[in-house]
């Protein structure tokens, strides 16, 4: 049987799940080969290697392999214990240079240092510097065409890259990582034959093998979506020593399935990090003296870890009122209040924040937390996505916009000064002009402080197989502009409320636009832009000081724009002693 047909059954049949997609190629890299090459003693060995790999490669896995593979479905692929086709030395990086470029979201962001951290583990090394790179990595996005678009763009300027390669180095490897890579599969190896590597987005500990394979001049792919995967022990790498705040991944996927998103498709299924592994990463960047951790999934505040079985009862999940969701109720487990509370404690100066919420997912627990405790920052993102009921209904959000706003209040009354963003999609299959004007009317009443606004990009989702993308084109840029123009007035407005007021600001270096000013963000993480200049140390009032990346320094707010706030500074300060001043 051929390999992949074996692994196509086997996903078939639940108990293989654990298999890897594993698809190989008819071998490029040695019928390439130019009859002229004179190849180095260092390569004429490594030839070797690649004829002797492309031979057991060629008889491909046995059945008996993914039999095994199969009977212990919670192992991960290990470097002690490679399949029978690669060697542990063949798993190892010698000392090649991996790039890796990141598009789309934070999640992607902390995708590529999970990637990394395996890779660097295997022995590879990590360059800024595309020239000298052995392999080139892409963490790809698939959320609109457009981000798509890039990469197919991108890979252009590689193949170049790729082609005019010396042959006195090792063989260039390209790898499609991430979204595109699990949405697109065969298309990408098929369309661009210089791509060597596909990995899913829980497909990274499997990078060595990939490589392995692609080593013998094979194209190789694992896209198996995962229920467990949270890479819990793979800690990302602080790459950054100067860095202040860091992310870290709670959960993966996502179960809601809103009828425009590819999400679900390209990530999976809802699944948690336990709080221990979570709590030991946050301890790990406490120590390490970074000041603000933004904790990061698809649905973050459905959190739900079930891997401690002595809270496994069957109390549902609280919603928020007024919300329902597109799956059962979720019974059980350690929930997000329980995780952002221990969180919290961890370090009362590290500031706290969360990304992405969904707004059905905000009981009073969560609320009453965040107001309570001084280092959850007061900022909350709800995306909205619309302000028509209608037009919700058909994004099968599980709200209308009546509830969404009695949300917005409670939150308000709730939380006191609390720093409110939102993500609206503009032109959504069906959607009129008096839908519009709904959205427009929801971001003048609710007044947010920061926006992220797109015009709809069809994808293969429920939308695409029953509703119909029939707003044209122009017509959603249109709309879209509008929104971005109301949500500009609106944001410059409410920062406005901020002149004249005292932030806590934690700095993060000079300003880009200016040497001479410094640059932080406030509570709502809006950017604070201030004069570098000495202050007093608020504990130490004998000396004056110049603030430092990681310092949280009071600033006196003159003036504002839609995103940014300017002022002067008053004195270094600490989050516990702040809270008698802002
Ligand atoms: N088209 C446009 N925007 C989208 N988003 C998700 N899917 C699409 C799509 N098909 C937006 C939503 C989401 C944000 C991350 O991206 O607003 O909240
Ligand atoms: Fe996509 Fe909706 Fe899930 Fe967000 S909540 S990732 S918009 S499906």
């Amino acid at each position: 049987m051929h390999p992949l047909q074996c692994v196509l059954q086997a996903q078939k049949w639940g108990p293989l799940a654990s298999v890897s997609w594993l698809l190989l190629r008819t071998c490029r890299a040695l019928s390439n080969l130019p009859s002229t090459a004179c190849p180095s003693p260092e390569k004429q060995q490594e030839d070797g290697v690649r004829k002797d790999f492309s031979s057991r490669l060629a008889t491909g896995p046995t059945f008996q392999h993914f039999l095994r593979s199969a009977s212990a479905p919670q192992e991960k692929p290990d470097m002690e214990d490679p399949p029978p086709y690669v060697t542990v030395e063949e798993l190892l990086g010698r000392q090649r240079k991996v790039y890796l470029e990141t598009y789309g979201c934070q999640m992607n962001v902390n995708d590529t240092e999970i990637a990394w951290s395996v890779l660097q583990k295997s022995g590879y090394l990590r360059t800024r510097n595309l020239q000298e790179a052995d392999v080139i990595l892409l963490v790809t996005c698939s959320i609109r065409e457009k981000a798509e678009q890039t990469i197919w763009n991108r890979l252009q300027q590689l193949k170049a890259l790729k082609t005019k390669r010396l042959r006195s180095r090792v063989p260039l490897r390209i790898g499609i990582l991430g979204c595109m890579a699990e949405r697109l599969k065969e298309e990408i190896l098929n369309r661009e034959k210089m791509v060597d590597i596909l990995a899913g987005p829980d497909a990274y500990r499997d990078l060595p093998r990939l490589l392995a394979v692609a080593e013998s001049g094979q194209q190789a792919a694992n896209v198996l979506l995962s229920l467990d995967e949270t890479y819990a022990d793979v800690m990302p790498v602080q790459t950054s020593p100067s860095a202040t705040s860091a992310f870290v991944s709670i959960m993966r996927g996502c179960d809601n399935m809103c009828s425009y998103c590819i999400v679900p498709f390209t990530r999976g299924r809802e699944r948690s990090r336990p709080v221990a592994s979570i709590l030991e990463e946050v301890r790990k960047l406490s120590e390490q003296g970074l000041k603000e951790v933004t904790l990061l999934g698809q649905n973050v505040n459905s959190f739900q870890d079930s891997s401690e079985v002595q809270f496994n009862n069957a109390v549902s999940t609280n919603l928020s009122r007024g919300f329902s969701t597109n799956y059962k109720p979720k019974k059980g487990g350690l929930r997000f209040t329980y995780l952002l509370d221990q969180v919290s404690r961890v370090d009362p100066e590290m500031r706290i924040r969360f990304t992405s919420p969904h707004p059905k997912d905000f009981p009073d627990e969560v609320l009453q937390l965040i107001h309570e405790r001084d280092n959850i920052c007061k900022q909350i993102h709800l995306p909205a996505q619309s302000g028509s009921s209608r037009v919700l209904e058909a994004m099968r959000r599980g709200y209308s916009r009546e509830a969404y706003v009695e949300l917005i209040h409670h939150i308000r009354e709730s939380i006191p000064g609390v720093s409110l963003s939102s993500d609206f999609i503009a032109g959504f299959c069906g959607e009129t002009e008096e839908d519009h004007l709904q959205t427009v009317s929801l971001l003048r009443e609710v007044q947010y402080n920061m926006g992220f606004l797109f015009a709809y990009s069809m994808r293969q989702t429920r939308a695409y197989h029953r509703l119909k993308d029939d707003v044209p084109e122009e017509v959603k840029l249109r709309r879209l502009e509008e929104l971005i123009t109301v949500f500009r007035e609106e944001a410059t407005k409410a920062n406005m409320a901020s002149v004249g007021s005292t932030q806590l600001v934690l700095v993060e270096g000079h300003s880009k636009r200016s040497a001479t000013d410094l640059c932080g963000r406030n509570d709502g993480n809006l950017k604070v832009i201030f004069p570098d200049v000495e202050m007093e140390d608020i504990n130490n009032s004998d000396v004056r000081v110049r603030a430092q990346p990681g310092d949280y320094v009071l600033v006196k707010i003159t003036s504002t724009s839609s995103q940014t706030l300017k002022g002067h500074v008053l004195c270094r300060t600490t989050l516990k002693d702040s809270s008698a001043y802002c």
